[in-house]
């Protein structure tokens, strides 16, 4: 009994539009402490200063004072600030940046 394998991958003649699949990359370029820090912070903290509550800098002296040692307390402060600060969602601000922010912080004021 002859067996016809019929090739089924009948190519389409279509060549494939692929220009559609030129990505844009999406992926966010990691920005670094500094800037994250002037584009979330740096409105009411200019300068490491704070212009609602004085008393409130971010230099480190002050931050000590006020019981902020170590990057993770100034990330715990983000996600739940106290009054006057507007909060910064893990949505808005990933464990990662805003561990920079607090990096750049500690390294800068
Ligand atoms: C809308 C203004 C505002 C923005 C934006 C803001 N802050 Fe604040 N921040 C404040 C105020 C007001 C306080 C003082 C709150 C208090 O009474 O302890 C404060 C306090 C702090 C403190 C404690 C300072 C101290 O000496 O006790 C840290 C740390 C801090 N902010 C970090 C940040 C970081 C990091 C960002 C950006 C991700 C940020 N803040 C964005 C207003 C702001």
């Amino acid at each position: 009994m002859k067996e016809e394998l019929l090739s089924a991958a009948s190519k389409p003649a279509f060549a494939a539009v692929e220009e559609t699949a030129r990505v844009a990359t999406p992926v966010a370029e990691p920005k670094d402490g500094q800037a994250l820090f002037q584009q979330h912070c740096a409105v009411c903290h200019p300068g490491g200063g704070n212009i609602i509550n004085p008393d409130k800098g971010l230099d480190g002296k002050t931050l000590a004072a006020n019981g902020i040692v170590t990057a993770g307390d100034i990330v715990s402060l983000m996600r739940e600030p106290r009054p006057g600060m507007s909060a910064f969602s893990k949505e808005l601000l990933s464990d990662r940046d805003a561990g920079r922010i607090a990096e750049y912080i500690l390294q800068t004021f």
